[in-house]
């Protein structure tokens, strides 16, 4: 097992690709109404990238092992979509629930985080899962510091998320993250406290749970990139890429339009 420890310069490298996804995602917020297109949006996101932020979009001919290079610069998963959901031509319609998954490449390194946006008014329970996600995910960021280890991240998402009702995807995973998009370790939404990896100061990692409304099992489309869930019921995800310090998290995708932070999430130190 190697993970990367980054150095101050690496930190630095990583704070500022992290800035660069929130304000991607930031730009994107207003767009995303009824009537736009996935790939309208896949459009001016990459523009803005590369225009704007001078970076470059690392899902674009992205393929690890196994995949076919995916082919556009966002994932955009709608409602029962779980993750890797592919850009397209269908307008998105009020009520659509929808997961905007960006990852920019500034100087070599990686920032990627991910938000939900609600089209128009959206059903009572897409909206609580929406929130109960958000929730679950900053419920991991919280156990972030050095001398923990990944289970306690594993634990109180999934103890939080099935404690309302709701379950955790297991395919999919966070990710450690530097001069690469993917590195070790995993990081697992599920698990028991004190297992697993423990973390160091100057790793970077994601924290990025699926929550499902129904059953926790997923399948692939025939794209070989879109997750869905078995059971055809809502899912939902949020993203943000997290810096491990001496006593705590510093969380690296925040940007001057961030949502608000959830009200038990408390500084740290
Ligand atoms: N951004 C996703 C993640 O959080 C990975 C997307 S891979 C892609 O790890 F190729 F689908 F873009
Ligand atoms: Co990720
Ligand atoms: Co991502």
């Amino acid at each position: 097992m190697t993970i990367t420890i980054k150095d101050s310069a690496g930190m630095d490298g990583m704070r500022v690709a992290g800035r660069l996804a929130a304000e991607l995602l930031d730009y994107l917020a207003p767009l995303v109404k009824p009537g736009i297109t996935t790939n309208e949006l896949d459009r001016l996101a990459e523009d803005y990238t590369t225009k704007v932020l001078h970076a470059i979009s690392a899902p674009l001919n992205y393929a690890p092992g196994g995949h076919n290079p995916y082919p556009k610069s966002i994932c955009t998963s709608i409602n029962h979509q779980v993750c890797h959901g592919i850009p397209n031509d269908k307008p998105l319609k009020r009520g659509d629930i929808v997961n905007v998954d960006v990852t920019v490449i500034k100087d070599g390194w990686h920032g990627d985080s991910s938000r939900m946006y609600m089209v128009g008014d959206v059903s009572v329970a897409a909206k609580r899962l929406c929130n109960l996600t958000y929730e679950a995910m900053w419920k991991g960021i919280m156990k972030v510091r050095e001398g923990a280890y990944l289970g306690d991240i594993g634990y109180a998402i999934q103890t939080f998320a099935e404690g309302h009702g709701l379950s955790v995807v297991r395919e999919f995973c966070g990710h450690g993250i530097g001069e690469k998009f993917h590195e070790e370790p995993q990081v697992l939404h599920y698990g028991k406290p004190g297992t697993l990896e423990l973390l160091k100061a100057g790793m970077t990692i994601t924290i990025e749970p699926m929550l499902n409304v129904g059953r926790k099992e997923i399948k692939e489309l025939g794209d070989g990139w879109t997750i869905v869930t078995k059971d055809h019921s809502l899912s939902a995800q949020w993203e943000h890429t997290v810096l491990v310090t001496p006593t705590g998290y510093e969380v690296l995708t925040l940007s001057a339009n961030s949502p608000a932070l959830p009200a038990f999430v408390t500084p740290s130190a």
